[in-house]
């Protein structure tokens, strides 16, 4: 059980990332993402998740750049995600792709790379180049995003390098124990975007109550139970207050009750889109 904001999990490669990373999905680029970044990694965070299509890729490379530099880090100490959209998926547009996200951040490598969405008919190809980054080093490790069981299943035919993450949807009303059972056997990781549904499930009842036994937020009692069932978990602030709640989530723990109340909240709901029906 991780103890320490700054602690990792080891992925299937040997590669270690930190259990709890800062998300910038709908940041702004510019000062928004920049200033988000650089509180979070002063806050101790040491994991930011981009993409693509976040458009704010030079913003986070900026910023981590000079986070490291006011933080006496080196980029070892820092661990980036991007993923490649959809559009840009096949062979050798996913190579362009990734050579483009590279210059906007601005950094020599990544250390992880996802395909964003399992686009029907293109993620193998996409996921071979992605193989050819990885084995080039420009990623650390390689992943997916929003891939089903069987999405999974297609892939590890035909593929020589087993993802090292999988990042979908999941939280209290979107448990995944199936996703979670099944990657786990596979020796995927799970990792949960919009761990807090976007917001939605601050002013659940069930999750007030956890909240005050343990004389914490609603978030942090979330992101706990992520971690708890050993998901990775990436909440998205651009606030710095709530940046710092979001990483305090080491000094409490939820006890097999709280955890059970929690899973029984499932109801397999979508903040987001379905990656069995998604027309982007
Ligand atoms: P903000 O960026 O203004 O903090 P998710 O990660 O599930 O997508 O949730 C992100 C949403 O939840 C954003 O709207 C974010 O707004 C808000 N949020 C993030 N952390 C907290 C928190 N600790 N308390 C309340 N709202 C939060």
């Amino acid at each position: 059980m991780p103890s320490h904001l700054q602690d990792a999990v080891t992925l299937n490669n040997g590669v270690k990332m930190p259990w709890l990373g800062l998300g910038v999905y709908q940041a702004k680029e510019g000062d928004e993402v920049e200033q988000a970044v650089q509180a979070a990694i002063r806050h101790g965070y040491r994991s930011i998740d981009t993409a693509a299509a976040y458009h704010n890729e030079e913003g986070v490379g900026r910023a981590v750049r000079q986070a490291i530099k006011d933080n006496g880090l080196s980029r070892e100490d820092v661990f980036i995600t991007t993923k490649v959209w959809n559009s840009e998926q096949g062979y050798e547009s996913t190579l362009a792709a990734f050579e483009k996200s590279m210059d906007r951040l601005n950094l020599d490598y990544v250390d992880l790379y996802l395909i964003h969405w399992p686009v029907k008919g293109k993620y193998k190809e996409t996921w071979r180049a992605l193989e050819r980054i990885y084995q080039e080093g420009k990623a650390k490790a390689i992943g997916v995003s929003n891939f089903q069981i069987h999405h999974l299943e297609d892939l590890l035919k035909d593929s020589e390098i087993v993802p090292a993450v999988n990042q979908v949807e999941l939280h209290p009303e979107l448990t995944q124990k199936d996703l979670l059972e099944y990657c786990g056997s596979k020796g995927i990781r799970l990792e949960a975007w919009s761990p807090l549904g976007q917001g939605n499930l601050l002013n659940h009842e069930a999750l007030k109550e956890i909240a005050d036994k343990h004389g914490k937020s609603v978030a942090q009692v979330i992101l706990r139970w992520d971690l708890q069932n050993g998901v990775i978990t990436i909440p998205k602030s651009v606030n710095k207050e709530r940046i710092a709640e979001n990483g305090n989530v080491f000094d409490f723990e939820l006890d097999a009750q709280d955890m059970e109340v929690i899973d029984r909240l499932n109801r397999n709901r979508r903040f987001g889109s379905d990656p069995d029906n998604f027309n982007f």
